[in-house]
């Protein structure tokens, strides 16, 4: 098949109004869009400013009222806990509508804020939906995250009150959620109303009376009761969630995404980008705490009537490296979504495919990967055992939604190992040097995005339009800065290959390395410090912190790692993944005071490395060499 993707993309350039205003038409509104961009509204522009919706309408009932009652729309597979469960749409707007009920008896109104702390469980969805129906407006917390994280994330979106739940499970422990939320209000200035808890039978927990709520006797009341919520309905530029990531600093960004574009863009890339029809079985192996997990487990295949898949559980040790294609055959997934790293994780765990020949693969049509660069040792593995088109496509938690991708429903385009494809529509792609001038075809640069962003990316960031200037738009004026590093080639095929600041990519998870270093500064005898992020064969990067102690301490390095790790552990959680700790006499700077991190990244990687010209003391970087080769790491 010869793929439209040209001549679609070329209608987007030539009409970008027109080609958004057709792609509203997938979506049912209140008053549908008359405008559908008005370049004078907030910072950069607004997305059909004029038009009303409701997104749980359009994910749940309007799916119940046009034939599709009956359909699964949830199926929840949890290895670690030994559970499967199926929710119909019918029976998910039943459980989202008596949620929404017990918010609405809590005072939770429009616009109020909701954090959800909750592991991969139904329950989680059935939040996510509840507060879109009464238009609250949503920031779900990961798990892997401590109290401290979740602190910053209530201080920040003030929210009326909280879902979470008893504990979550990981391989070999259950992580009691409950301390670390009441841990987490504690640390907070701003205090939710209520909590709804949610007790799991692997480790219940406590409540707090006068402020927790049992959720399954909440919720059983108001079924019981047959209590109906209508859709509230909001204003397309409402906001529907705040998801906070990881910027320079410790204070994560609030990315807000809005409900009207959100919805525009996520029904178009179904058929267009991922090549599902309605109907069909779609699973992104994530995590609903990361935006691929709103966007792909939630929200996307759930507006184009999919089924969607709820995995709890990891792709390796629950039980073993053939769960993902257990999954597959069992709910007859046809796509799924998941990052490189789980499948160097099953590589290296499976490296013959053994386990892939157990399984019935036969309606299995295409495997997509994001959230890190896809080596093409990792995407050349998986086409050779599962035979079908491995899709490398590139995103931000920003943007909600690829920026590019090799668009499987508009005909698949030839590969280019190492690299996400071409650009999709909404995203008109430049690479420029610093000064922000245009660079040669091939020419390594920063990858930036003509504006306006379009549906679906974010406006803003929560209450911090300044932050959201300055950090995205200021550098490059009349651009989106996504601060990764690239190329495009002659064929116009992006090549994504670092990031331009402190962000490292561990396991495809964000984080940055300046949090962690703010994290470090805290321990008593640490008097500097830096951290940057190392190559790892299955997590892609793993961070590594190098500490200058006081003057006059000496620590033994191993107590002194484990009290560093611990620490980390403690402020920003276990998904870190920080583990490591080099103590060193001094840091290599510049003669301006600025420490050396990429060339001891290249140092720490093995990789060819220049003296830089501004160093203030060259010996240094042999010390950090030394270390390093002490730790093994050199
Ligand atoms: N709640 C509590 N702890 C969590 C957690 C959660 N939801 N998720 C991860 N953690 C913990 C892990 O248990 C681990 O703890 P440990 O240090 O005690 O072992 C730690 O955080 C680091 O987790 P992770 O980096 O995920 O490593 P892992 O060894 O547990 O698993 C993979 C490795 C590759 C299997 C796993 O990272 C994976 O499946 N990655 C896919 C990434 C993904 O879905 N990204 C989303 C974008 S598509
Ligand atoms: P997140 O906001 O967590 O989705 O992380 C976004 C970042 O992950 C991007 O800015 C990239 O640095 C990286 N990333 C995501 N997908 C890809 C990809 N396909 N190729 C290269 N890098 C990617």
């Amino acid at each position: 098949m010869v793929s439209r993707y040209h001549e679609v993309y070329e209608g987007w350039k030539r009409d970008p109004e027109g080609f958004w205003a057709e792609a509203a038409g997938a979506i049912d509104w209140v008053s549908p869009p008359k405008t559908i961009f008005d370049a004078s509204a907030g910072v950069y522009g607004r997305w059909f400013p004029d038009a009303t919706c409701n997104t749980c309408h359009n994910a749940v009932d309007r799916h119940v009222e046009n034939g599709r009652a009956d359909q699964p729309a949830l199926v929840y597979d949890s290895p670690v806990t030994g559970s499967k469960k199926s929710f119909t749409y019918a029976e998910l707007k039943i459980e989202v509508e008596a949620l929404a009920a017990v918010l609405v008896d809590q005072g939770v109104a429009k616009g109020d804020r909701v954090i959800l702390y909750m592991p991969m469980v139904p329950e989680a969805v059935f939040a996510m939906l509840a507060c879109a129906r009464i238009g609250a407006v949503h920031s779900v917390v990961f798990g892997g995250f401590a109290a401290r994280e979740l602190a910053t994330r209530i201080d920040d979106s003030t929210p009326k009150l909280i879902v979470s739940a008893s504990c979550g499970i990981e391989p070999g422990r259950v992580v009691a959620y409950k301390p670390l939320l009441d841990g987490a209000i504690d640390i907070a200035r701003h205090k939710p109303q209520s909590c709804i808890v949610l007790q799991r039978d692997q480790q219940r927990c406590d409540l707090m009376a006068g402020r927790d709520i049992d959720y399954a006797e909440a919720v059983g009341a108001a079924k019981t009761a047959g209590r109906t919520v209508p859709c509230v309905t909001v204003a397309a530029t409402d906001p529907l969630y705040v998801l906070y990531t990881s910027g320079t600093t410790g204070q994560p960004k609030g990315v807000v995404r809005d409900n009207g574009g959100h919805m525009v863009m996520l029904a178009w890339t179904m058929w267009n980008e991922f090549g599902v029809k309605p109907g069909e079985v779609f699973w992104a192996a994530s995590d609903v705490g990361w935006v691929v997990g709103h966007s792909y487990i939630v929200y996307a295949p759930l507006l184009h009537g999919c089924t969607t898949i709820l995995f709890e559980g990891k792709p390796v040790g629950t039980p073993d490296a053939g769960t993902f294609w257990r999954v597959i055959a069992e709910h007859g997934v046809v796509a799924l979504f998941t990052a490189p790293t789980a499948f160097r994780a099953i590589k290296g765990q499976d490296p013959k495919g053994e386990f892939v020949g157990r399984y019935d693969l036969s309606r299995f049509r295409t495997l997509f990967l994001a959230g890190e660069r896809a080596d093409p040792e990792t995407i050349k593995w998986a086409e050779n055992q599962l035979k079908v088109p491995v899709i490398d496509h590139w995103w931000q938690t920003e943007t909600g939604a690829p920026i590019s991708q090799n668009p499987i429903g508009l005909g698949q385009l030839p590969v280019k190992y190492g690299s996400p494809a071409v650009p999709m529509p909404g995203y008109e792609m430049h690479v420029v040097d610093d000064a922000g001038h245009e660079v040669a075809r091939g020419t390594l640069g920063n990858v930036v995005v003509k504006l306006p962003l379009p549906p679906g990316a974010l406006p803003t960031l929560w209450h911090a339009d300044d932050r959201f200037r300055d950090a995205y738009l200021a550098e490059f004026p009349g651009y989106y800065k996504t601060a990764d590093a690239g190329f495009i080639d002659d064929d116009g095929y992006l090549f994504i290959m670092a990031r331009t600041d402190d962000i490292i990519n561990v396991a495809g998870h964000r984080l940055s390395t300046g949090g962690m270093e703010e994290v470090l500064a805290e321990h008593p005898d640490v008097a500097e410090c830096a951290v940057i992020g190392i190559a790892d064969t299955m997590k892609g990067q793993v961070p590594c912190g190098f500490v200058v102690l006081n003057a006059g301490v000496t620590r033994d390095p191993a107590e002194l790692e484990r009290e560093v790790v611990a620490l980390v552990r403690d402020r920003i959680g276990p998904v870190a993944a920080f583990k490591t700790v080099v103590p060193v006499k001094r840091l290599p700077k510049t003669r301006s005071g600025k420490i050396l991190r990429g060339t001891m990244q290249k140092i720490a990687d093995h990789e060819e490395w220049k003296m830089p010209a501004t160093i203030d003391d060259p010996a240094i970087l042999e010390e950090i060499a030394e270390a390093l080769k002490t730790k093994g790491l050199g």
